[in-house]
């Protein structure tokens, strides 16, 4: 289902349907109460993030997963590298995250997501190299409405890699905001309020652990609106797994 809705109409949005242990969930929401603030996020918007880098080979019956080693900060602490190409009109070169844990890194069920995600991609597994997997944790605050947490770029956008895909972990009850929206590929680079009516194709929020949506990036344009506070106090936030594809080449 969710690889014929990207095939036809580029995007995708859904309940994904994983078996998994408690242990595992709480290994994930664990994970990202201790994600760090990201470095390239503009001052004063709360946005936490890791990253982590693997590889899928694609030709196997059932294809593997094996995650690329990180490198490390002069604190010694763990960085994964992140490059978006020309993709980002925010973020032109390589970016280096603080890395997912090991101890994530041997989650059974976010194998599983990533692994199922890669199933419903086309196009890649017949590919006679390596598929870049990239996983985000991303999880965006706000504590007041004056200063709304946003994601990276503000704007409509395609992220470049042939495939994305976006599960969502939490969405706090005191939220506004956070309104994924589908838009045309003519959306790219707008801000929201630039697009007209008939450039968005669908809109909608994610509320379940694990809904998720997906998009093959070259039909389709994705934005996500800013997060607010419902009611003054406290604080809101969403946490969000980002799971991208993309093939890799030859270099010579
Ligand atoms: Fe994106």
């Amino acid at each position: 289902m969710t690889k014929n809705n990207l095939k036809s109409v580029g995007f995708s949005h859904y309940q994904l349907d994983l078996e998994y242990s408690e242990k595992d969930k709480n290994n994930l929401l664990n994970e990202f109460s201790k994600l760090e603030p990201d470095t390239y996020a503009p001052a004063k918007v709360s946005r936490f993030r890791r990253y982590g880098n693997a590889i899928i080979i694609p030709w196997l019956k059932e294809p593997e997963l094996h995650w690329l080693p990180t490198i490390k900060d002069d604190n010694g602490n763990n960085l994964s590298g992140y490059d978006q190409g020309s993709n980002n009109p925010e973020h032109k070169n390589m970016r280096y995250f603080r890395a997912l844990s090991d101890g994530v890194k041997n989650n059974a069920l976010l194998e599983n997501i990533i692994l199922d995600d890669f199933k419903n991609t086309f196009g890649l597994s017949d590919h006679y190299l390596p598929i870049y997997v990239g996983i985000h944790f991303v999880k965006v605050k706000c504590s007041d409405n004056k200063l709304p947490g946003f994601s990276s770029p503000d704007c409509f956008h395609q992220d470049g890699e042939p495939f994305t895909f976006a599960h969502l972990i939490n969405r706090s009850e005191n939220i506004d905001g956070g309104i994924n929206y589908i838009g045309k590929v003519s959306a790219r680079n707008k801000k929201i309020e630039e697009v007209s009516n008939d450039e968005i194709i669908s809109q909608f929020t994610l509320e379940n652990f694990l809904e998720s949506f997906a998009v093959c990036d070259e039909l389709v344009s994705h934005y996500i609106s800013h997060i607010t506070l419902k009611e003054d106090g406290g604080e809101s936030e969403r946490s969000m797994i980002l799971i991208d594809f993309s093939m890799t080449k030859q270099d010579i």
